[in-house]
C-alpha cells in the first residue's frame, strides 16, 4: 500500500491506493479544514503535492487556486486520490484552528536549563587484536572521556547492547551516546551514528482535566522551540475529576490512561511539527498533573481517593520510560511526573509554585489556580 507523508511535520499514513488524500491526512491525525464536508465545493481544504502519483482533475483546482499555486503542486485534498507513495505539504491555513489555549506565562521567572540528560559525541579507537575490550566498554569509555558518567555507574539496556554492534561499525566508529541520569546511577538511552548533540530536545506538560499543553525545549541551549495545547479526551469518559475516577472504577482504568497519553501525544505531535523536531528526539518529559491525573495516565488506580479516608496510592515524584505508557517521544525518555502535596493539591501546584518563584520570596505572595478544581497557595 502507498505511503503517503505529510509536510512539514513528517506524519505518515500508510493507505489503500485510492484514498484521498483527506481521509489519508485524517489517518496520519491532520484535523484537516473540511468547511464543505469533502464535497470541492468550499476550497479549504487545499495541498501541495511535493513529489509522487496523485489522481485529481485540474479544473476542480482552477476554480480555487491560481497558476502560480496551481504549478506548485496545489489541489484539493478532498478530490485528490492517492496512486503511490506521495510527498504531501498541508499549510497551516488548511489546518483547523484549536479553540485559544493559554500557553505563555507573562513574567514567569527564568528558568534555568538543567536537564537530566545529555549526550556525548565520540570517536572511538576501532579494536584489534591488541584491543579486545568489548563494544560496551569501548563506547562507555569513550563516554567517560567526554566528561560523562563513569563506566560502572552507567547500565546500558538489552535494547541498546542489540543494536550497539551494528551502529559503531556503520558508523566508522564515530557515534554519539545519549546518557540520563536515573535512580541508583545512570542509564544509556540510545547510541546514534555520527554527531546528533546538537539534536536534544525535552518537553514540559502541563496535564489538566480539561486542556493540556506542551512545551518543547532545546536541552543544548534552553531555547523554547514550541508550544501546543488541545483538549484532554478524557472528557468523554467525564468532565469532572470524580466521574473520571467513577468511570475508572467501572473498568475504564485502561481507556484513561490510553486517552491521557493520547491527549498528551497530540500536542507533542504539534509543537514538534511546529518547531521542526522529530518526537524520537526527545528525550526527557516531565509532566505536570493533578493527583487523580497523574495516576490516571500511568494507570494507577485512583479509586480510594474519592471516598473516606481520601487515599492516594503515591504522592512523591515518579518515573518511567515513555514506551511503557505510551508517550510519544524517543520511547526510552525518561518520563516524570511531578510530586503530590495531597489528594487535592497535586503535581499541577507544585510546578506553579516552583514556576511563579513564590517560595523563594520574602514578601507574603498568594497564588491562585481556577481551572476544573480550584486551589489557593498562600506563600
Ligand atoms: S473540503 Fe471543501 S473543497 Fe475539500
Amino acid at each position: 500500500m502507498p505511503t503517503a507523508t505529510f509536510l512539514p511535520g513528517y506524519r505518515k499514513a500508510v493507505v489503500p491506493s485510492g484514498t484521498t488524500i483527506l481521509d489519508a491526512a485524517r489517518a496520519a491525525g491532520l484535523p484537516m479544514n473540511v468547511v464543505c464536508g469533502g464535497q470541492g465545493k468550499c476550497g479549504k481544504c487545499l495541498v501541495f503535492i511535493k513529489d509522487g502519483t496523485v489522481s485529481f482533475d485540474i479544473e476542480d483546482c482552477r476554480r480555487f487556486f491560481s497558476n502560480n499555486e496551481i504549478a506548485s503542486g496545489a489541489c484539493l485534498a478532498c478530490r485528490a486520490t492517492i496512486v503511490g507513495d506521495v510527498r504531501v505539504e498541508v499549510p497551516a491555513e488548511s489546518l483547523i484552528q484549536e479553540q485559544k489555549i493559554l500557553v505563555e506565562i507573562p513574567g514567569m521567572k527564568e528558568v534555568p536549563l538543567k536537564p537530566a540528560v545529555w549526550k556525548y559525541e565520540v570517536h572511538l579507537t576501532p579494536p584489534s587484536l591488541d584491543d579486545t575490550t568489548p563494544d560496551l566498554a569501548r563506547l562507555l569509555e569513550g563516554i567517560e572521556g567526554q566528561e560523562g558518567p563513569p563506566p560502572n555507574r552507567i547500565y546500558a539496556p538489552l535494547e541498546v547492547l542489540c543494536y550497539l554492534p551494528q551502529v559503531l561499525r556503520r558508523s566508522g566508529w564515530h557515534v554519539t551516546g545519549t546518557v540520563a541520569l536515573v535512580p541508583g546511577g545512570y542509564r544509556l538511552l540510545n547510541v546514534d551514528e555520527g554527531d546528533t548533540t546538537g539534536r536534544l530536545y525535552g518537553a514540559a506538560v502541563d496535564l489538566g482535566t480539561t486542556t493540556v499543553v506542551a512545551y518543547i525545549r532545546s536541552l543544548t541551549d534552553g531555547r523554547v522551540l514550541a508550544t501546543a495545547s488541545n483538549y484532554n479526551r478524557q472528557i468523554s469518559c467525564g468532565e469532572d475529576i470524580l466521574s473520571r475516577v467513577n468511570f475508572a472504577r467501572k473498568s475504564g482504568l485502561s481507556r484513561l490512561q490510553q486517552l491521557a497519553a493520547e491527549s498528551i501525544n497530540e500536542s507533542l505531535k504539534s509543537a514538534s511539527d511546529a518547531g521542526g523536531i522529530d518526537l524520537e528526539e526527545i528525550f526527557e518529559v516531565v509532566i505536570a498533573g493533578n493527583t487523580v491525573m497523574t495516576h490516571l495516565l500511568l494507570g494507577i488506580d485512583p479509586s480510594y481517593m474519592i471516598a473516606e479516608p481520601y487515599i492516594p496510592v503515591v504522592r512523591r515524584m515518579l518515573s518511567t520510560a515513555a514506551g511503557r505508557i505510551g508517550i510519544a517521544a524517543h520511547r526510552n525518555a525518561g518520563v516524570y511526573t511531578f510530586p503530590a502535596v495531597s489528594n487535592f493539591i497535586g503535581g499541577d501546584i507544585i510546578a506553579d509554585i516552583l514556576a511563579s518563584g513564590m517560595a523563594d520570596r520574602d514578601e507574603v505572595s498568594l497564588m491562585v489556580d481556577i481551572g476544573t478544581n480550584f486551589e489557593a497557595v498562600l506563600g
